[in-house]
């Protein structure tokens, strides 16, 4: 039987391609989705993934949404907690709404979406949980305390999650992409992008959604059993932890 992973945030970005890398593998996908039904319905007409809208904010959405996956789909062996928003702006204008609104949905996410599939997984005595993080919960970015703070903050929750589980056959990692070419990081300035960023990455590009799929299959495959707690950067040598 393939194996089930569900992908938040999976219809659109990194999420999307992160969906169709792993059913290219041979998993069995479900995707889920905030907000956007239009893209969800594109993305379930083009690729046959089934979705679920939930908001990964919210744990009682989370708990009801991932019964559904698991019961229309099948027991949920690979996570990846990929769903995320910004709201920029310097800490000194920043409201708090700005705030709890990325602390939620990109942290408090950790929680809400493994917490339901964690039992299972020790049970099963196999599970991949793949967290979503970035170069700006590694370095830091202004404009983005709250971004930040999150991004971080799914760093320790991997690496204590993984010692919990690394002798039930269940492993932690995060992914910690670099500028890649979503609508998310579009919304930059043009200005900024062109004068702040891009000259800081030495491989001259952005990256692409499908080189951040690619890693995401290998840490959710087999062959990766002995790699938990780890952090991988995708950033095109913009930044060395
Ligand atoms: N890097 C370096 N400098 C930056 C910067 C950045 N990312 N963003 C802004 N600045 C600089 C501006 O160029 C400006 O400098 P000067 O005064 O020398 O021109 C200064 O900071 C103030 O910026 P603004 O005048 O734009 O001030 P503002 O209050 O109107 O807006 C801002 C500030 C909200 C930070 C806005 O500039 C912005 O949105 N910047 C982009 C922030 C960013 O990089 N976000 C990443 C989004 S992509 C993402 O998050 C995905 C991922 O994981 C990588």
């Amino acid at each position: 039987m393939a194996r089930v992973a569900l992908v938040t945030g999976g219809t659109r970005g990194i999420g999307e391609a992160i969906s169709k890398g792993l059913k290219a593998a041979g998993l069995t996908v479900a995707a889920n989705y905030g907000g956007n039904d239009e893209a969800a319905n594109a993305f379930k007409a083009a690729t046959g993934i089934p979705v679920f809208k939930f908001d990964v904010a919210d744990p009682a959405a989370c708990e009801a949404g991932i019964r559904q996956v698991e019961s229309e789909v099948g027991p949920v062996e690979v996570l990846v907690n990929n769903a995320g928003i910004t709201r920029d702006g310097m800490f000194h204008k920043m409201t708090y709404d700005q705030w709890t609104s990325v602390i939620k949905t990109n942290l408090d996410s950790a929680f809400t979406c493994t917490r339901p599939v964690i039992d299972g997984m020790r049970a099963r005595g196999f599970g991949r949980i793949i967290l979503i993080s970035s170069i700006n919960g590694q370095k830091g970015q202004m404009g983005q305390t709250n971004y930040s703070a999150a991004k971080a903050g799914v760093i320790g929750f991997a690496k204590a999650l993984a010692q919990e589980n690394a002798a039930k056959g269940v492993t932690v990692n995060v992914i910690a992409p670099g500028y890649i070419a979503t609508e998310m990081v579009k919304a930059i300035p043009a200005d900024v992008l062109k004068a702040k960023i891009l000259p800081h990455i030495p491989v001259g590009r952005l990256g692409e959604v499908e080189e951040i799929a690619r890693a995401c299959v290998f840490l959710a495959g087999e062959d990766a059993g002995f790699i938990t707690g780890s952090t991988l950067s995708i950033n095109g040598g913009q930044f060395f932890v």
